[in-house]
């Protein structure tokens, strides 16, 4: 499973070149952080793999960046949306499928008594924000650096994955008359959280955090940071945003927030919801949600929020991991993954860290503990690089970047497993000790 040949991704990236900035429609898909070649143009994804233009087929861990629990095309998912097609793409009215994806989240999701959707994380996060403005009547946001919430103006204040991987965590194009409502603290620093609260925290409308990092690889909250969080949160009158974006439904069935018992008064959800079609939401505490347009005064719409197919694939997607809980499987294959490629690396003298939750990991390449920005960018991202390309020469996908985790699905096989093992050998036998 070498990769043979590759003239035909490199003619049509070649015309992406020309119509589309960079080649790539999101720049996390670029593999500028991982030595410059032109990324991989793919034909179609069946399972846990990819086949490319060219025919060379790759194990998949990148999961289009998360939705994919269920791999590409689950025959359940697939079903679905071609049986509903038929009655139609959007209406611009209400309909049976977005009423019942929404039944569905409220009660999976602890803490989420009403959700409004909207077609991208982008816009949930951004609306999720704006509700907890109109509630408060404060201005300021308090993030963590490094995390990720899409890619609205004040959300590229020290933002972590594609924008950390490409360089532009502030990106240029956003006025400073945003940025300034806008304070991003280091995460699992609770002395830093009490102490910038006790100083601004009456001006504070939400404090908005990933309850497991994804986005600067994964990083999970120490013991008791996010219970303290929420206390510290309240005390100072503000809202707690969870943004489970990546979280929700990827550890357990129903939201992190449940499954670490700290719930939040607003959630933004997206990806596994979706089952691969557009799809964000937000929602939370029923008094705050009153507040949301026609009810309230918050506007916030969508022409596509909550269309039929989106609707129909998070269901279906919903469906199957309700009915089969994956998660303990997930859970022992990426353990497999993790563990081995731990031990591989010091028996060819690479010294590595990996942080795993369940079915998510991330390999920094560097040996000392990572638990927030500052450490993650420890991890070597010339080491990084040639080790994605050896992988990938080996048909193994990860993603293009230092600050993005593997995705272990509920299609993975153990010989999938094993056969990213043997790749994981190879890499580390040929890479020099860093
Ligand atoms: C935690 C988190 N929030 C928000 C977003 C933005 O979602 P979208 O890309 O659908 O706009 C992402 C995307 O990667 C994410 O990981």
């Amino acid at each position: 499973m070498t990769l043979n040949k590759n003239e035909v991704s490199l003619s049509w990236f070649e015309r992406a070149t020309r119509v589309i900035p960079g080649g790539v429609n999101s720049p996390a898909r670029s593999f500028r952080a991982v030595g410059g070649d032109p990324p991989v143009v793919m034909a179609r994804g069946f399972g846990p793999y990819f086949e490319d233009v060219d025919g060379n087929i790759y194990i998949d861990y990148l999961a289009a960046f998360g939705p994919l629990i269920l791999g590409h095309r689950h025959p359940d998912v697939v079903a679905q949306i071609k049986g509903y097609v038929d009655n139609g793409t959007v209406w611009g009215t209400p309909a049976t499928k977005e009423i019942e994806l929404a039944e569905t989240l409220v009660k999976d999701i602890r803490g989420l008594d009403q959700v409004r959707f909207t077609s991208t994380g982008t816009e949930a996060v951004m609306s999720a924000i704006r509700l907890a403005r109109a509630f408060t009547g404060r201005p300021l946001v308090i993030k963590f650096e490094g995390a990720y919430h899409g890619h609205s103006d004040g959300m590229l204040v020290k933002a972590g994955s594609g924008a950390s991987t490409v360089g532009t965590q502030d990106s240029w194009g956003v006025p400073p008359g945003v940025v300034k409502d806008v304070v991003s603290l280091p995460y699992n620093d609770l002395a830093i959280l009490e102490d910038t609260l006790a100083k601004i925290g009456d001006q504070v409308a939400c404090v908005l955090a990933e309850p497991i990092v994804g986005n600067m690889g994964i990083v999970p909250p120490r013991p008791g940071y996010l219970e303290r969080m929420k206390e510290l949160t309240h005390e100072s009158g503000s809202l707690l945003i969870f943004d489970e974006v990546i979280t929700a439904y990827r550890f357990h069935y129903g939201s992190a927030a449940s499954w670490l018992g700290v719930i939040p008064d607003l959630y933004a959800l997206g990806k596994a919801i979706g089952g691969g079609l557009p799809q964000g939401a937000y929602g939370g505490r029923y008094d705050v949600m009153q507040y949301v347009s026609p009810l309230g005064g918050m506007f916030q719409a969508g022409t596509l929020a909550g269309n039929p197919l989106s609707a129909v694939a998070g269901l279906a997607t919903l469906d199957v991991l309700r009915r089969e809980q994956p998660y303990d499987r997930m859970d022992r294959q990426a353990g497999v993954l993790a563990d081995n490629i731990l031990q591989m690396a010091r028996e060819y003298g690479h010294a590595i860290t990996i942080n795993r939750v369940g079915s998510a990991f991330t390999v920094f390449f560097q040996e000392n503990p990572v638990y927030d920005f500052t450490t993650a960018q420890r991890s070597d991202a010339q080491v990084f690089g040639k080790f994605h390309r050896l992988m990938l020469e080996q048909g193994i996908y990860l993603a293009p970047s230092r600050f993005e985790a593997w995705f272990v699905s509920a299609v993975h096989s153990a010989h999938d497993i094993e056969r990213t093992l043997e790749a994981c050998r190879a890499s580390f036998r040929r890479l020099s000790p860093s």
